[in-house]
């Protein structure tokens, strides 16, 4: 008769839950020697490297150019203040009170029976959904350095370069190809580790990014008729704004505002929670802020002098940087040079967001299950390639499904999935936990953000944040919808 068998039952359970204890207390020590960031530098450039994406160099410049440049500018900087920058130093808190990301976090700072971690659990979808679209038009940006540097694009007509976008789109071999290469920076990246590959090959994109982009925009300005770029660009025109319909770009910006910090879906969390108490998060959040909005206004300055010195329309969607711009390059000096480099210069916006988007999925799994870093990188290469399939043939095969009517695509729909629904709603998430009392609360919120040297976030806006904030956010919510849907 085995020994095991003769254990009386009780015991048994005594001895097995005493095992099952061990191990997890086993497993949850070697998690707790979870890698940290290795310097203020690194969060600070990894935090704007997710913030600085396509949102910046793409989407910004394109809608500026639609909503009728500065006017626009100027709601989007105050919806970036009044509502990017308090949820973005909540995410932060969360992340460094809770030392863990999203799937983690709400589950160890909740009181006790209430149910916040479920939040925590349905918020990363955010960054899946995110990388199903995100990877396609990283891959464009790939695509275009490419094409710039052999030359596919030089001497071509407008029309011609507009067949040429067409062309890329509608090859399906061409957007899988460029697609996965995305992916697989992301993966590869993240495999390296936190501080050898995510925060190491981030701060050098990052910092060839400030390079690239201070030549360009040297460049820019210094064309000819570069003035009635910058005019457009630096001069409200309030009258314009309302006539392409207020509330649309009202929600337009702040849709913007979410988009570009990458609020809402844990991505600021998991970099909180790399970081210790030395410094004060309002500080923190304040100088990624800057960075980022830093990098969409000189983007700006880089297409719209360009625009209008070589007389293309700067609101012309989101064609713009594919279509209208080659058309620029190909009429300057050494256009095939600078093009290449614009195109750089995009591509390492948009794989600074790829990768760290993808190290909060692949956080989220190391926290959540204990995986390793190893697993949870291949694992989620493998969906996150998957699932942007969709979006790279929704330009080809999948281009009859139109989810919006008549030239809508698989993008938009994911682009509006995301943008104007996950990062609005999972920021009121943060908001309605760090300000409630039945969740975190704001004195533990308090204690958290002010920890460590430099700015505190002010006592006074109390009452902004916790009313008037998530009202603001639904009402224009709200708005939204109707104008999308409701005309
Ligand atoms: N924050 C990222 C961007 O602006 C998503 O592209």
């Amino acid at each position: 008769m085995p020994v095991s068998s003769r254990i009386p039952p009780f015991l048994k359970q005594v001895v097995e839950q005493r095992g099952e204890r061990q191990q997890k207390g086993k497993k949850l020590a070697e998690h707790d020697s979870r890698e940290m960031l290795g310097s203020r530098l690194g969060f600070l450039f990894l935090s704007a490297g997710c913030a600085i994406g396509l949102g910046n160099v793409w989407r910004f410049p394109f809608i500026t150019g639609e909503y009728g440049g500065a006017a626009f500018v100027l709601i989007y900087i105050l919806f970036l203040i009044l509502l990017g920058l308090p949820i973005m130093v909540m995410e932060f808190s969360v992340g460094r009170a809770a030392q863990r990301g999203v799937g983690k976090a709400f589950q160890i700072l909740e009181p006790r029976g209430t149910r916040w971690h479920l939040f925590g659990y349905g918020i990363i979808l955010g960054p899946y959904i995110l990388l199903m679209f995100y990877t396609t038009v990283t891959g464009w940006m790939m695509a275009y350095c490419w094409h710039m540097a052999v030359g596919d694009l030089s001497g071509l007509t407008p029309a011609q370069t507009g067949e040429f976008f067409g062309a890329v789109l509608g090859s399906p071999s061409e957007q899988l190809v460029w697609m996965t290469l995305a992916v697989l920076t992301g993966l590869l990246v993240c495999m390296l580790g936190l501080q050898k590959g995510v925060e190491r090959v981030t701060k050098w994109m990052m910092a060839c990014l400030l390079i690239v982009m201070g030549f360009l925009v040297i460049r820019a300005v210094t064309l000819p008729n570069a003035e009635a770029g910058i005019a457009f660009y630096l001069k409200p025109d309030f009258g314009k704004m309302v006539d392409e319909g207020l509330w649309e770009a009202v929600y337009a910006a702040m849709g913007q505002a979410f988009f570009t910090l990458s609020l809402g879906i844990g991505c600021m969390t998991i970099f909180g929670s790399y970081i210790d108490r030395q410094r004060s998060l309002t500080g923190e959040s304040v100088t990624i802020m800057i960075l980022d909005t830093f990098v969409a206004l000189m983007a700006g300055m880089i297409i719209f002098p360009a625009c209008f010195s070589f007389g293309v329309d700067a609101g012309s969607g989101p064609g713009l940087v594919f279509v209208t711009l080659p058309n620029v390059f190909n009429s300057m000096p050494m256009g095939r040079f600078w093009g290449f480099l614009f195109f750089v210069f995009m591509s390492f916006a948009a794989l600074t967001t790829v990768i760290a988007v993808f190290e909060n999925i692949v956080a989220y799994f190391m926290d959540v299950l204990h995986w390793s870093r190893r697993k949870a990188v291949l694992i989620n290469g493998v969906l996150v390639f998957l699932l942007s399939i969709p979006c790279a043939l929704g330009f080809n095969i999948l281009s009859d499904v139109q989810p919006f009517g008549p030239n809508s695509g698989i993008l938009d729909l994911e682009d509006f999935i995301v943008s104007n629904n996950l990062l609005p709603l999972g920021s009121m998430v943060f908001l309605f936990f760090c300000c409630s009392r039945r969740g975190w609360g704001w004195n533990a919120f308090m204690d958290e953000a002010d920890a460590g040297k430099g700015l505190k976030f002010p006592r006074c806006l109390r009452l902004y944040v916790t009313y008037v904030l998530p009202a603001i956010v639904f009402i224009v919510f709200i708005q939204g919808y109707i104008d999308k849907f409701g005309k």
